[in-house]
């Protein structure tokens, strides 16, 4: 029987035998379990959902099985992700009107401390002018870094992902490598992607970098190891649609884990927990392979944190 339609769908479906054992699975299940269709054969259904916030169950008769489940959780799923990217982009919207209105002054500012530098009659006291200045442009870094994705459009080129992998690999081991074992897993049949080569380079940078970080920041951590991932996914949910065909580009360490604190709000601008941290560096990955189509999303317990990149391999309608 061709059961390939049940892989349209965007709720997860299981078919049952007369033993409540799982016989098959369509492709949103497998996603939504994180088990393929081969590991799931087998298991007891009961089990496997009992988490399950709604579950449909439909007997069947004359067919080679005995249930069908089906638990609509992907649609809450995807509208939940609408739900945040608007939210986001509101926020975004409102913080770089916000830098649009400090970059002025600040520009203002630093003039005017030059100027007083010059009329200084002790050269002791440009210490106080170099602090006014050097405090100025670190500002007007951050806000430029605000403001930045709005500048320009996308400059889009055909590229094999791994050559952005390889530059993170390279970076993140000149940064991390004496400390951290950094591996890569790569899927060599990864098609190649048409996108942004900076953003993406970008987007996937700063995920590693806070893996890096991670692992670092903290000594306590035993046999610290990040991993670089890729895989080809199918009927991969993104924020505003499902693709048939994506690449998952994934970030693994095996720190403490994202603080439960910022969970929830992980995505949002100058959101940190770190003490030097700008909380800049996820708003804008998650910005950078949105305006691809795509999708930042991260799982974490403590030992196991993945952040994975999540982009369509079709072009953006
Ligand atoms: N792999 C990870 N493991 C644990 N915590 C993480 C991880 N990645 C991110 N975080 C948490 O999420 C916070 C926000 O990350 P984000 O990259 O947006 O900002 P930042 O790293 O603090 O500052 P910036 O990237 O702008 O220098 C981090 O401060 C950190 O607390
Ligand atoms: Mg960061």
């Amino acid at each position: 029987m061709d059961l390939s339609g049940y892989d349209l769908l965007t709720t997860a479906v299981l078919l049952l035998d007369g033993d409540y054992r799982v016989r098959w699975a369509n492709t949103a299940a497998e996603e939504h379990f994180g088990l393929s269709r081969k590991q799931m054969d087998g298991l007891d259904a009961q089990a496997l959902t009992h988490e399950a916030p709604s579950l449909i169950k439909v007997p069947l008769r004359g067919l080679p099985w005995a249930w069908l489940y089906e638990l609509p959780m992907r649609q809450t799923r995807l509208d939940d992700r609408q739900h945040a990217r608007t939210e986001r982009e509101a926020q975004r919207e409102s913080l770089r009107n916000l830098a649009h209105e400090v970059r002025n002054p600040l520009s203002g500012l630093r003039a005017a401390a030059q100027l007083l530098e010059t009329e200084l009659p002790d050269p002791a006291q440009r210490d106080y002018t170099q602090v006014i200045i050097a405090e100025a442009d670190r500002l007007v870094e951050l806000v430029d870094r605000l403001v930045s994705p709005q500048r320009h459009g996308l400059d889009l080129r055909e590229f094999n992902v791994h050559e952005i992998c390889e530059r993170v690999y390279t970076l993140l081991q000149a940064e991390f490598g004496r400390q951290v074992l950094i591996q890569r897993d790569y899927d060599a049949s990864a098609p190649e992607l048409k996108a942004d080569f900076s953003r993406i380079l970008q987007a996937l940078l700063n995920v590693g970098r806070n893996a890096g970080q991670a692992l670092t920041e903290n000594p306590d951590i035993p046999a610290p190891k990040l991993v670089l991932r890729t895989r080809v996914a199918h009927q991969l949910v993104l924020s505003s649609r499902q693709v048939r065909l994506g690449l998952v580009v994934s970030v693994l360490d095996n720190g403490l884990g994202v603080p439960e604190s910022l969970r929830d709000r992980i995505f949002h601008p100058l959101l940190t927990g770190r003490a030097r941290g700008t909380g800049l560096g996820l708003s804008l990955a998650q910005e950078y392979v949105q305006q691809h189509g795509g999708i930042i999303e991260f799982d974490s317990v403590p030992g196991r944190t993945e952040f994975r990149l999540m982009l369509p391999l079709e072009p953006i309608s």
